[in-house]
C-alpha cells in the first residue's frame, strides 16, 4: 500500500538529476525525496542499454525498499534504455521518465533549425528517434553527442578552462547551421546554462525539460492521490560513487549541505 507520506525516488547517473530534483522541490515543497546518484558507473552516455537496464532495476530495488511512493528517473538516457522496462516491471507504481524536449522546441524555433545536445545513449535510442518522427515534422533537428562534458560536470568546476573548451566545439557545428533553439536533453546540462549564456549569441534559446517532469510527477502523484499533505520535506542522497566528492559538488551546485551515504551493492 503506497502512502501520501512516503518518499519519491529521484536517479540519475551522477549529480544531472540534481537539476529535475531543484525543480520538484520548488513545485513539491512538502514532499521527501531520495536521491540516488549511480556515481560508481558514470556516465552512462556511452554504456550499453542492457547495462543500464540492469542498474535501473537495483536503483528501483532499492527505492521500494525504502517505501518510495514514486520513481522519477531523471536521466533521459536511462529513460531512453530502460523506462519501458521498468513500467513493465511494476505497472502500479507511478514513474515518471524524461526525454528531450523535441516538441516546445519545434514550436519555440523561429527559422525551423533545432539543435539537440544529449549522450550518445539517448541519440542513438530507439525512443529519440520515435520523438523525432513524431513532433520534428516541419523542422531540421541536428543532433550533438557530447561525450566527455558529463565528467566535466561531474568533477564541479563549472567554469574550468576544459568544460568552456569541449563545450564550445560541441556548439560551433550547430551555431554554423543556424539553430535558433537549443535542447539541453541531458539532465547535467541546465548547469551549464550560465556558460552556455556566455557562450551563444542572445537570441538562441535554451529548452530542458524539469519543470516539465516536475508538473508530470505533480499529476501523477494527484492523480494516485499520493500528493503530501506534510508541513516540509527533506531529502537524503546516496551514490555508488564516492560520498564525499558527491557533497562537495552538491554545495559547489548550490544545494544545501546534505548527508550523502554510500548505494548498499
Ligand atoms: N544525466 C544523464 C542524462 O540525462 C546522463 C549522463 C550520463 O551519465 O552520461 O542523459
Amino acid at each position: 500500500m503506497l502512502e501520501r507520506a512516503a518518499p519519491i525516488g529521484v536517479f540519475d547517473s551522477g549529480v544531472g538529476g540534481l537539476s529535475v530534483l531543484r525543480e520538484l522541490q520548488q513545485l513539491l515543497p512538502a514532499e521527501h525525496y531520495l536521491y540516488v546518484a549511480d556515481g560508481g558507473h558514470c556516465p552512462y552516455g556511452e554504456k550499453t542499454p542492457e547495462f543500464i537496464r540492469q542498474r535501473m532495476v537495483a536503483v528501483a530495488e532499492f527505492f521500494r525498499a525504502q517505501g518510495a511512493k514514486a520513481m522519477v528517473i531523471a536521466c533521459n538516457t536511462a529513460t531512453a534504455a530502460a523506462a519501458a522496462d521498468l513500467r513493465e516491471r511494476y505497472p502500479q507504481w507511478p514513474l515518471v521518465a524524461m526525454e528531450p524536449a523535441v516538441k516546445p522546441a519545434a514550436s519555440a524555433t523561429r527559422n525551423g533549425r533545432v539543435g539537440v545536445l544529449a549522450t550518445t545513449g539517448t541519440l542513438q535510442s530507439a525512443r529519440f528517434a520515435a520523438l523525432l518522427d513524431r513532433f520534428a515534422v516541419d523542422v531540421t533537428v541536428l543532433t550533438q553527442p557530447c561525450p566527455g562534458l558529463v565528467e566535466l560536470i561531474e568533477a564541479g568546476d563549472l567554469r574550468s578552462p576544459a568544460l568552456r573548451g569541449v563545450l564550445s566545439g560541441y556548439l560551433q557545428p550547430l551555431l554554423a547551421a543556424g539553430c535558433d533553439t537549443l535542447i539541453l536533453g541531458c539532465t547535467h546540462y541546465p548547469f551549464l546554462r550560465p556558460l552556455l549564456a556566455e557562450l551563444l549569441p542572445p537570441e538562441v534559446v535554451l529548452i530542458d525539460t524539469g519543470a516539465a517532469v516536475a508538473r508530470q510527477a505533480q499529476r501523477l502523484l494527484a492523480q494516485s492521490g499520493l500528493l503530501s499533505e506534510q508541513a516540509a520535506g527533506a531529502v537524503r542522497y546516496w551514490t555508488s560513487g564516492a560520498p564525499a566528492q558527491f557533497a562537495e559538488v552538491l554545495e559547489r551546485l548550490g544545494f544545501a549541505p546534505g548527508q550523502v551515504a554510500e548505494l548498499p551493492k
